[in-house]
């Protein structure tokens, strides 16, 4: 094995159990090795397994079978602790739908993870990272009161206040209009993660053409990876 590998999925399968059902097979045999540094979309049909693999890059959770290697270290062998502080030192994760706490303010959302990962923090953490995309006036602002525009700095701020090496930003512009979507991906693949690894899905075309690589899944198998 390469030991200079920055990340290699291989062989990886993950079905979800469907009670009173037939399984599905969400991911299908995905090998997959990225470079430190490189900017990738994922792209494919709703249903293709974007969020399944997602997931399983940001160790969120499990696949059903295969192996995860980041920086020759064998993640999936971890235990359950092992691999939930893989994710929080490793990967910042932005979810497609946000997930901020509605009643939390946008500096309290983007605490959060500092707390979590339970060292020391000062409040210019927060500050400089809110500084960096501009939200330093939404600070006081719940999170509920937001536009999806605002919204979606403030879950990527989120996702950076622990300096990760690594973005997932699972469609982060699904519900956003042309400028907003415009912003935030200049934001994800110039500013901040001008010297990260960053992996977004998508279903926009002008995103997937800012990409140095382009991975396309069918049904839970890439089909095609152009750089
Ligand atoms: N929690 C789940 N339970 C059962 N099936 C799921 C679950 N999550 C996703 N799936 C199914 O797995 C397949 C891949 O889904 P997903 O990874 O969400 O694709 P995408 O993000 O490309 O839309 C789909 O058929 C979807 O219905
Ligand atoms: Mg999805």
């Amino acid at each position: 094995m390469n030991m200079d590998e920055y990340i290699r999925l291989s062989g990886i399968h993950k079905d979800y159990r469907v009670p009173g059902g037939d399984n599905v097979h969400a991911l299908c045999n995905i090998d997959l090795s990225i470079d430190s540094g490189e900017k990738i979309v994922i792209t494919g049909d709703s249903g293709s397994g974007k969020t399944t693999l997602m997931n399983i890059l940001g160790g969120v959770f499990r696949p059903t079978k295969g192996d995860y290697f980041f920086e020759g270290r064998n993640i999936l062998s971890e235990s359950n602790k092992g691999l939930a502080q893989f994710r929080n030192s490793v990967i910042g994760f932005v979810f497609q739908d946000y997930k901020l706490l509605p009643d939390y303010t946008v500096y309290e959302n983007i605490e959060l993870p500092l707390i979590i990962s339970k060292k020391p923090y000062s409040k210019t953490d927060i500050n400089s990272v809110m500084e960096r995309l501009g939200i330093m006036n939404l600070s006081k602002r719940r999170a509920e009161t937001l536009s999806g525009g605002q919204a979606q700095k403030v879950a990527i701020a989120r996702a950076l206040v622990n300096n990760p090496e690594v973005i997932l930003a699972d469609e982060p512009t699904g519900a956003l209009n042309s400028s907003d979507s415009e912003e935030i991906i200049s934001i994800l693949f110039d500013d901040v993660g001008k010297d990260k690894t960053v992996i977004v899905s998508t279903h926009n075309e002008k995103i997937a053409q800012r990409a140095n690589r382009r991975i396309i899944i069918k049904d839970g198998t890439i089909v095609e990876d152009i750089s």
